[in-house]
């Protein structure tokens, strides 16, 4: 506990500064570069080969987030289309998001086909759960709550009545990495979370997004909605095809976003 502010003659808790410019980008150094450098001197560049820092990546946010499954995509929107079609929501389903958030909730809705339904927000900054309720009809299948700015919504009440109503929730935590609520990080509360790492967000490698889940089918239905190619890697599940579009990420990522 600090005794006094800095602003009031106390002892300033940064003393090197605080970084200049977007979050993420701000604080590359050598160590990203030196990591980088090592990913292409090692060749090691296939998503799927055994050392692969994309599969790093996604064990380290398996341990991070406590969840059972982690998948690393290209963009939060393409984390957000992953889990949807993950969640078994396409066309004729309502989705109900926040008129207050990011184009690409609404948007990662239509491109799985879905309706998104707008509902109001509150001084959460997040979805008002009084009004998703009065936007239920009988096409609702799930819930999307935006975690704006860093701040968590009404996660409690939103669960509530996702309860209620036989309805799925799907997180966007796109501005809010590594957020909590009550002790949880936001994300792993619903059926499945979404991380945006693009420019903007607070771990950035340019571009980059991860979906995670307790739930294996909606990361099975993740993976493969993420690359059509995916029956080749996994062989036991060969017969299981889903022709779609290549969400897929490069290992350059892990290493930058692993030193942030
Ligand atoms: C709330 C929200 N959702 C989704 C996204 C989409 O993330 P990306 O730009 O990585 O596709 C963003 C990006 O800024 C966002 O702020």
């Amino acid at each position: 506990m600090i005794e006094k502010l800095a602003i009031d003659g106390g002892d300033p808790v940064v003393t090197d500064g605080i970084p200049k410019g977007m979050h993420g980008p701000s604080v590359i150094d050598e160590q990203e570069t030196n990591a980088v450098t090592k990913v292409l001197e090692s060749q090691n560049l296939f998503r799927f080969s055994d050392n692969s820092e994309v599969l790093k990546f996604e064990q380290e946010t398996v341990e991070l987030l406590g969840v059972k499954h982690s998948l690393m995509v290209n963009s939060g929107t393409s984390a957000i289309i992953c889990a949807l079609t993950g969640g078994g929501i396409g066309p004729g389903d309502e989705v109900i998001v926040p008129g207050y958030t990011f184009i690409a909730t609404a948007a990662a809705v239509v491109a799985v086909g879905a309706v998104p339904v707008i509902a109001e927000i509150d001084d959460s900054l997040g979805l008002d759960p009084t009004d998703v309720e009065r936007k239920i009809t009988l096409h609702t299948k799930a819930i999307l709550p935006v975690h704006m700015q860093g701040v968590p919504g009404r996660v409690d009440q939103i669960v509530d009545v996702a309860n209620q109503h036989n309805l799925q929730i799907f997180e966007d935590c796109c501005q809010c990495v590594g957020g909590r609520y009550r002790g949880r990080f936001v994300g792993t509360i619903g059926n499945a979370g979404a991380w945006s790492l693009n420019f903007y967000k607070v771990i950035s490698t340019g571009e980059g997004g991860l979906v995670f889940t307790d739930d294996y089918e909606i990361y099975e239905r993740s993976a493969f909605a993420s690359d059509p190619a995916m029956p080749m890697w996994v062989k036991d599940r060969a017969e299981y095809i889903q022709v779609g579009d290549t969400w897929m990420t490069a290992p350059f990522s892990r290493p930058v976003l692993s030193s942030q």
